[in-house]
């Protein structure tokens, strides 16, 4: 839709020029692309979309950095890079941010920048400066409510600043390092993971989910004060990275922030851990136990919460266990993760296996073992990491119709099913997904990875973020990291 969008703005602007400059008007002839490359300033719309031999100012790239390729040689240079985080990850337990920030900066490391993270510890006995896996960990005390103290990471911050090197950029994830700081430093992006306009669709649904017994909360009107506040801190932080292409124009459109200074750069996950892999999965069919007979096998993980949609998965399976019993006798459900609604699954019987938490490898040949992937979520922020972990791994994804989901992940029913957060939209979409059968699963799977690894990778995630800092510490020098060629990087 953006692109067709482009075409028209970049046409209209055109004809403008045509009528107003009579030097175009005594070459008419010419085709109106020519005239536009002639008479107007290179226009990043129309160079982006339509000419593949124009530079293209990142800076103001209306999509996806994603879209774009970046060479995967060394870096041009290397960068000092801080990081405000309030919490570091233990590796594989992690929730989105955390592991937005751990696979990110791992490999930023990875590729020689210097990495300094700041971030809270809680260990008594932690030293304030140590190294570990190349990254420079500068630990303090959470304040009271758990954030990140400020005053004294900014101090902290201030002393390596201060070096004899200072610091090319800064990153900070959320709000790590809050507006009252971050207003100081012009060399930075922030990060944002979720922003209060989107929840909004989660606070509606809810709201309709709501059983008549529970008395009704403030939940929606508190947000759309929350709205307001965002709008008006958003404005302190230099630079802005949305991670799905819906909080990029939100972003621009509803949070008024130049789009200068709004960059879209969609979650990568690791796609030498996520890839399909037949032996795998069968590994693990027999593991659990999931006969060969089963058609269908559907996959589900993460935290079992209210949140995420488990109330609605569990109705609608419910009520199909209930009227088909074709469903019972071809399919098999299985849940990776825990929480609350673990035990309410168990309920449901010999076809929905409950499996706990699994460790990375356990995923990935989860998401090998079944036929597609359910993610029900009623949270609309943020880009979900489920979606994209089972799409590298070949998987067709099924997943609410939520802005982020619909406009970046699941873009068409090429590759997978949306629905609408009731159980009957949900049991239409898990009907048709078997109805179908699982050849065309697995073709939607194929497309699904497809498009996944042109988007979805770490790698592509990480480069985006490396050109973006690149460009960003090098704007008032003449390095300019801020042009892309489409053929030539
Ligand atoms: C860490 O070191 C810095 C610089 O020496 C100091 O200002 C800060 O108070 C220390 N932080 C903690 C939590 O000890
Ligand atoms: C970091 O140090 C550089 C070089 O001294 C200085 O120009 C910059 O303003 C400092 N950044 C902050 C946020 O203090
Ligand atoms: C179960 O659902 C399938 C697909 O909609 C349908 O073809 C079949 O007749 C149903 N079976 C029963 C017993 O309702």
């Amino acid at each position: 839709m953006a692109k067709d969008r482009s075409y028209v703005f970049s046409f209209q602007k055109c004809c403008y020029v045509v009528t107003i400059s009579s030097i175009c008007s005594i070459i008419l002839f010419l085709s109106w692309t020519h005239c536009c490359s002639q008479c107007y300033p290179p226009f990043p719309y129309q160079t982006t979309l339509q000419n593949q031999n124009q530079l293209i100012n990142l800076l103001s790239y209306p999509l996806a950095w994603n879209n774009l390729i970046f060479p995967s040689n060394p870096p041009p240079k290397l960068l000092k890079i801080a990081l405000f985080v309030k919490k570091w990850p233990q590796r594989s337990h992690a929730g989105g941010l955390e592991r937005h920030a751990l696979t990110l900066h791992l490999a930023l490391a990875k590729r020689g920048h210097e990495l300094h993270i700041f971030t809270t510890s809680t260990t008594p006995t932690f030293s304030n400066h140590s190294i570990i896996d190349d990254l420079h960990f500068h630990f303090s005390k959470p304040s009271p409510a758990g954030y990140l103290d400020q005053a004294i990471v900014w101090e902290q911050f201030q002393l390596q600043n201060s070096t004899i090197r200072p610091f090319d950029i800064v990153h900070t994830e959320s709000v790590g390092l809050r507006y009252t700081r971050s207003r100081y430093v012009t060399n930075l992006a922030v990060t944002w993971h979720g922003i209060a306009y989107e929840t909004i669709h989660s606070d509606i649904i809810q709201e309709l989910l709501r059983p008549p017994q529970e008395s009704q909360t403030n939940a929606m009107k508190e947000r759309t004060i929350k709205v307001v506040e965002e709008i008006k801190f958003f404005t302190n932080y230099a630079h802005h990275v949305a991670t799905s292409d819906h909080a990029g124009d939100i972003l621009k459109r509803v949070y008024m922030i130049p789009e200068e200074r709004v960059h879209i750069i969609l979650n990568g996950v690791d796609q030498q851990v996520f890839k399909p892999d037949i032996s795998k999965g069968n590994e693990f069919k027999k593991k659990h136990g999931v006969p060969d007979s089963k058609s269908l096998v559907i996959g589900l993980a993460g935290r079992l919460v209210k949140d995420k949609g488990h109330p609605l998965m569990f109705e609608a399976l419910k009520q199909i266990i209930e009227e088909n019993n074709t469903f019972i006798e071809n399919s098999m459900i299985l849940v990776a993760g825990d929480g609350p609604w673990a035990a309410r699954y168990r309920e449901l019987g010999s076809n929905v296996l409950v499996l706990g938490p699994l460790e990375q490898g356990g995923l990935a040949s989860f998401y090998n073992a079944i036929d597609i992937f359910v993610n029900p979520t009623l949270r609309a922020q943020g880009l979900d990491h489920t979606l994209l972990e089972a799409i590298l791994s070949g998987k067709p994804v099924m997943a609410t119709k939520l802005a982020s989901i619909v406009g970046s992940v699941i873009v068409g029913n090429e590759m997978g099913y949306t629905f609408s957060p009731t159980v009957i939209s949900l049991k239409k979409a898990l009907y048709d997904s078997w109805v179908g059968g699982r050849e065309i699963l697995n073709n939607k799977g194929q497309v699904a990875r497809e498009r996944g690894l042109q988007l979805f990778t770490a790698t592509k995630m990480v480069a985006a973020y490396e050109r973006l800092f690149l460009c960003i510490s090098s704007l008032d020098n003449e390095d300019n990291f801020c042009k892309y060629h489409p053929l030539g990087n």
